[in-house]
């Protein structure tokens, strides 16, 4: 007998039955930056309809994230002060953990997840400290890998529920789970930005964070957009050293790494549809090229079809309230 798979898509009620890949908003990570100051809402030019949130006017935002009933807010910190160390990543008083004590305080049930990397807090704007002169200056991985740890700690005793290191050094996963673990920390999970690649699509996020390289690029440490054998090879040392969750990123551009990864990887697996994709989508959009909500939609549905578990996005409110109406 001949399978007719079209007898399926008869009827919008048969398609939905028929479903193979089902979205839900707890699969949602909303990016969200948080910049010194009071009172200040900020529009983020390069990424329409995202903004810049003071300490004091974050709870706006996160309302709107517990309401759309999402998975979690990844915070990304922008400072007003910084030094070649990046100190303010690990400040007591530092933007990201002042935001985690508010947001904790009156949202105690969102989870919390705190981006940890140097860039946007070294005045070089690279991911890790720098040792050499000149035109030889490069990232110091080792030397780096401390600092981290801190900013990890001291993430979590803001009130960071997981951490994500976003810095692409060698052996950072284990160095900070072994600082968390010795802070007390052996709970909270670590959401390893393990498949990193060396993308332009990155363009407005270092314009909303304020964090584009002085020199040079983050070709020593992030990964070639050739490899994705490597990338096999990345998620396998972050999970030897103690990573609980894994991503990829950028995400629309690397489905077949993403595949690769939920294929041979039994953690969940992570899609980060980074600045870029948000920025083309809204541009198209706003000349009437492209349906936004359509989009949007489709491209959340392919990365969760190719393995994502987690959908890390900053279209994830929309996406929360097109599901809720069951748009999708
Ligand atoms: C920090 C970091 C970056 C992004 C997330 N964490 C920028 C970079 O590596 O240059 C990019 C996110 C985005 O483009 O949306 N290292």
């Amino acid at each position: 007998m001949v399978i007719r798979p079209r007898r399926l898509r008869r009827t919008q009620a048969i398609r939905d039955l028929a479903a193979e890949t089902r979205l839900s908003p707890s699969m949602l990570v909303y990016p969200v930056f948080v910049r010194e100051g009071r009172n200040v809402v900020e529009e983020i030019p390069a990424m329409p309809g995202q903004r810049r949130w003071s300490p004091d006017t974050l709870p706006r935002i996160l309302e709107q994230a517990a309401r759309a009933g999402i998975g979690g807010v990844l915070l990304f910190g922008v400072p007003e002060r910084k030094d070649p160390e990046g100190s303010g990543a690990w400040a007591e008083e530092g933007i990201v953990q002042q935001a985690m004590r508010t947001a904790k305080r009156e949202f105690p049930d969102l989870t919390l997840i705190g981006d940890v990397c140097l860039c946007e807090y070294t005045s070089h704007g690279h991911c890790g400290v720098l040792k050499g002169e000149g035109t030889g200056r490069t990232v110091d991985n080792d030397a780096t890998l401390g600092l981290l740890a801190r900013t990890a700690v001291s993430q979590a005793q803001a009130g960071a529920d997981i951490i994500a290191p976003s810095d692409m050094m060698d052996g950072r996963v284990g160095a900070i789970r072994s600082a968390l673990d010795g802070a007390g920390f052996q709970d909270t999970p670590i959401f390893s930005y393990a498949v990193k690649y060396a993308s332009a699509f990155y363009g407005p996020f270092r314009e909303a964070a304020g964090s584009v390289p002085a020199f040079g690029d983050r070709r020593g440490y992030q990964m070639d957009p050739r490899n994705a054998r490597e990338a096999l090879r990345e998620a396998r040392l972050d999970l030897d050293e103690g990573a609980d969750m894994l991503m990829v990123k950028p995400g629309l551009p690397y489905l077949d790494v993403l595949r690769a990864l939920r294929e041979h990887t039994c953690v969940p697996v992570g899609s980060y549809s980074v600045s870029g994709e948000y920025s083309m989508i809204k541009a198209a959009a706003s000349n009437g090229w492209l349906d936004e909500e359509r989009v949007v939609s489709e491209a959340a549905v392919c990365q969760a079809r190719a393995g994502a578990d987690i959908l890390i996005t900053y279209f994830a409110l929309s996406l929360a309230g097109w599901m809720r109406e069951g748009k999708l």
